[in-house]
């Protein structure tokens, strides 16, 4: 039986300088999908595959997503007396304080490092890291389809897509030695390579399960492409003893990470709003027309 994965990691600790100025004051992962905020938009994926614990590796000027996981006394107490039930329910919905934990990556030294910042909250269990940038719509979470597989393989997961060849040196790539059209075997893994060395065009989204074992690599603080200390490295460092798979989810992926990804995942979710779809449909046509 595979160890039970409880605990996720979320790593929040970049600059956002995409969606500047937007983000000079506001944490990137604080911009609203419709009028959800990205990183509890990761939160309730992770909840919904089981997760019971959260660390948030934040920094500097990130603190408003801890008030975000607060009640807001004020707010509450004027919604109260409105008698604005389904505002206040709203929220009020944040995991409970044994949940969720934050701790600074004091440095920006790479995704690998963020990670390596969670090592004591992890301790010796598999757990999962969410990058909230990558949106997944579906009907059934990603996380929690990783979860499914996690059941049947053990090990390492990614959740992979393919990419266009010439965007290889935005991802993870996966070097793959079986695949079933679902889950891929893989027998490496490299950062960012160029189109032209990429071992394949199946890359990493912002989806893992992770053995504890990648510490061992993280550790060592070795820096990897674009000088950063890269999970992929340390995944990599673990293939000779931990099996590495990739699942190709089920849903769409939105890189909300960009504006244009960003924008397309405000239509796509606003689409699946019973409350709203038709209103953005009449809005879109009228734009397009
Ligand atoms: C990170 C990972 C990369 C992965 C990507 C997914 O890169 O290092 O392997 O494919 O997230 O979004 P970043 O986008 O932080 O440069």
């Amino acid at each position: 039986m595979n160890k039970p994965v409880r605990k996720a990691v979320l790593p929040v600790a970049g600059l956002g300088t995409r969606f500047l100025p937007a983000t000079k004051c506001m944490p990137k992962e604080m911009l609203p999908v419709v009028d959800k905020p990205l990183i509890q938009y990761a939160i309730e994926e992770a909840e919904a595959a089981g997760i019971e614990k959260f660390i948030l590796i934040t920094g500097r000027g990130k603190n408003l997503m801890e008030d975000h996981f607060d009640h807001a006394f004020e707010l509450e107490r004027i919604l109260e007396k409105r008698g604005k039930k389904a505002e206040l329910e709203l929220v009020q919905q944040f995991p409970e304080p044994s949940m969720i934990q934050y701790t600074r990556q004091q440095q920006a030294l790479g995704l690998g490092h963020a990670v390596w910042c969670a090592k004591d909250f992890v301790h010796d269990e598999p757990f999962a890291v969410l990058l909230p940038d990558d949106m997944v719509l579906a009907e059934k979470g990603c996380l929690a389809q990783m979860m499914d597989a996690y059941n049947e393989v053990g090990g390492n997961i990614v959740a992979v897509t393919e990419v266009p060849r010439e965007q290889t040196n935005r991802y993870g790539i996966l070097d793959i030695e079986s695949d079933d059209g679902k889950l891929a075997k893989a027998t490496g893994l490299v950062e960012k390579p160029d189109p032209a060395d990429a071992p394949s065009t199946l890359s990493i989204i912002g989806r893992y399960i992770l053995q504890p074992d990648v510490f061992e690599h993280l550790d060592k603080q070795i820096a990897g492409a674009g000088g950063e200390i890269q999970l992929t490295d340390a995944i990599a460092a673990t293939l000779d003893r931990v099996p590495f798979h990739g699942l190709r989810y089920e849903g769409t992926r939105y890189d909300c990470g960009s504006k244009s990804g960003f924008i397309a995942a405000n239509v796509a979710y606003a689409l699946e709003r019973p409350d709203m779809a038709d209103d953005v449909r009449a809005a879109l046509k009228d734009i397009l027309d």
